[in-house]
């Protein structure tokens, strides 16, 4: 074996993905790392497609081709999408679409719901504000999801932007909200901004977009757009995106071929639904399974099954929050099953994939509705949340 043979050598992503066998190793991946790609780890399509972009150059003077080839297909498959311009991260995305907001209505200040990456016009709404300048932080209002008391309160403020919103997170949106917020923006002359990062190419080809059959101003795309490699995009109509000509949305590496190749191939994949329908289908099963489980164990008091069935989250309401998450959390890890609240499920996920988290579930469900201090069966400190709202 030379220097550079690595055939030895077990790759990361088989680690995380499809592996029973090998003691642990981890089984399952249905964590925070599953934001980030719909396909799953070491797509091949994904990354023949980046490895034949590498032959061809990686970032050029003037925009590549596969830029506009990105753009035309996301102008296909997410409604009312007209025009793109593209980022690096989630947050870019979301900043550039609050900037071109801000622009558009020559107003300051922005209502958020659900969370939008680490910049300072979002993150100084919540604990973690250190660093925020003061007047950044008091531009964002932060509204609790689905409270159309609370939009029309801090809408009533006045000087409102842009309303900010994940469509669809922990809470499904009931019929008629999105369009409902959509509207009551633009009552008050502010603009929708639908923060896509984790709903597009995910709930639907169109994302959010295509599953409620809303047009909000501006969307927002990030992770399963790229499925691991780091590219964003944020899209509305010609009109609307007619602004980014006037605002300053550049950055040295936006224009960067290998995420681009990557992100044509994921959307090749997706384009005919079958993919995410087998996602679907998956997700439903997994929620199902863990409706099932909770009614069993008689643990509703203590834990919550919710959001799409792609992205289902398992919350822990009550005091005992964090202990509660710790003690499931340590369960499913000793038994292969990476969890971190968010299960998202991949391309390569299998029925048996499903079908261990779910003996996991049963074993760490079984813990908690046991007589025994939660505590005293913890192994180590139990977690601490990363961010709230003030
Ligand atoms: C809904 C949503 N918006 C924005 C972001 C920020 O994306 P990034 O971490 O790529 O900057 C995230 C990241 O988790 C997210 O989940």
């Amino acid at each position: 074996m030379g220097p550079g043979d690595q055939s030895d050598t077990p790759r990361h992503a088989d680690l995380l993905e499809d592996t029973f066998a090998v003691r642990a190793r981890l089984d399952a991946d249905l964590s925070r790392a599953g934001t980030r790609r719909a396909l799953g780890y070491a797509e091949p399509v994904v990354d023949d497609a980046i490895r034949g972009q590498l032959h061809d150059g990686i970032t050029f003077s003037l925009p590549h081709p596969l830029e506009v080839e990105v753009a035309e297909r996301i102008v296909s498959l997410c409604p009312g999408v007209e025009m793109v311009r593209f980022g690096k991260s989630g947050s870019d995305a979301v900043s550039a679409a609050v900037r071109a907001a801000r622009a558009i209505t020559r107003r300051d200040r922005v209502v958020a719901t659900g969370y939008h990456g680490w910049h300072d016009w979002f993150i100084g709404s919540t604990t973690r504000a250190a660093g925020v300048p003061r007047a950044i932080c008091d531009l964002t209002t932060a509204v609790p999801f689905g409270d159309p008391h609370a939009v029309e309160a801090a809408l009533a403020l006045g000087d409102v932007a842009a309303i900010v919103v994940e469509p669809s997170g922990a809470e499904i949106p009931p019929p008629g909200y999105l369009q409902w917020l959509i509207d009551t923006a633009h009552l008050h002359g502010t603009l929708a901004v639908f923060d896509e990062v984790i709903t597009g190419f995910r709930l639907a080809p169109g994302g959010a977009r295509q599953r409620y059959g809303v047009q909000p101003d501006l969307s927002c795309y990030g992770k399963a757009l790229g499925n691991g490699m780091p590219i964003s995009a944020v899209g509305g109509t010609a009109n609307t995106m007619k602004v980014f000509e006037e605002i300053f949305y550049s950055g040295t590496h936006g224009g960067e071929t290998l995420s681009l190749a990557a992100a044509r191939a994921v959307l090749d994949t997706i384009a005919d639904g079958r993919v995410l329908a087998a996602i679907h289908d998956l997700g439903c099963r997994l929620q199902q399974g863990l409706q099932n489980l909770v009614a069993r164990y008689g643990v509703e008091a203590i834990v919550r099954i919710s959001g799409e069935p792609e992205r289902t989250i398992v919350s822990f309401p009550g005091a005992d929050e964090l202990i509660h998450k710790s003690l499931v959390q340590q369960f499913l890890i000793e038994r292969g099953v990476l969890f971190n609240g968010s299960m998202f499920i991949s391309q390569r996920h299998t029925v048996l994939d499903i079908g261990h988290t779910l003996d996991a579930f049963a074993d760490a469900f079984a813990a908690l509705s046991s007589d025994a201090d939660p505590r005293a069966l913890l192994t180590g400190p139990p977690v601490e949340a990363v961010f709230r709202r003030p």
